[in-house]
């Protein structure tokens, strides 16, 4: 059976074939997925400033992606950009015909079932994550400190550092080798601005690379 993604745009959402997202990624240099992109305006953003790069904004929420992804599929002289599409799916249940699409994946400032499933971490949600990357696609992960657990110190190296060897097995199960987990600016996303107060927000930044062999039953070709 054909594997369909639900598209928004605007206050529309259309079912495509997953055929139409990778055929149209594949007109450019790069993909660049953005997993809980909330209000897209990152996503956009990106695909403005780079436009040898797709950019594919996912989020369980499409009420959200409303007016970003209304405002990317105007004309170019109204904001319009032909290089940003937007998914409504949720992590754990990402549509079939998406594997191995992205040569970088984001996730910014996750929160509820995204934030739990990416810290506990829980496979549900970090496999179909892993299974979006090339083999060699970068990872970045940013979270706010606070949502790391009360009463941990702001900028404390042993907390990242405890951080990176507990999440460095199960990921690796989902084929994402995490490198580096760090505190520092996050990027300057909506939610970002929010938790910052207009400011780069401190954030917990984790990083990592698909190695696409090491998600089991899934044959890279
Ligand atoms: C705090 S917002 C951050 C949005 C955006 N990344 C930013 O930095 O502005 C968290 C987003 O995660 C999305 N989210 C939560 N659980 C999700 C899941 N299971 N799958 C996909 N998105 C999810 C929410 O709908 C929300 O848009």
């Amino acid at each position: 059976m054909e594997a369909i993604v639900e598209l928004v745009r605007g206050k529309v959402r259309t079912p495509v074939p997953a055929a139409h997202v990778r055929e149209a990624a594949s007109k450019f240099r790069e993909v660049v997925i953005d997993v809980g992109t909330g209000d897209g305006r990152w996503a956009y953003r990106m695909a403005r400033a780079h436009p040898d790069r797709f950019c594919l904004g996912i989020d369980a929420n499409a009420a959200g992606l409303r007016d970003v992804s209304f405002r990317a599929g105007r004309k170019p002289s109204r904001g319009g950009v032909s290089n940003v599409w937007f998914i409504r799916a949720a992590a754990e249940t990402l549509p079939a015909g998406l594997e191995r699409l992205a040569d970088h994946i984001t996730i910014f400032y996750p929160w509820r079932r995204l934030l739990d499933g990416i810290l506990k971490p829980d496979p549900a949600v970090i496999h179909p994550i892993g299974l979006l990357g090339k083999h060699g696609a970068q990872v970045l992960i940013c979270i706010n400190e606070s949502a790391l657990h009360a009463g941990s110190r702001p900028a404390d190296p042993g907390a990242c550092a405890a951080v990176l060897a507990r999440l460095r097995p199960p990921y690796a199960e989902a084929g994402i080798v995490l490198t580096s987990c760090r505190i520092a600016s996050g990027p300057g996303t909506t939610w970002g601005d929010r938790v910052g107060q207009g400011r780069p927000a401190s954030s917990v930044v984790v990083t990592g690379v698909v190695r696409g062999e090491g998600c089991a039953g899934y044959t890279v070709t």
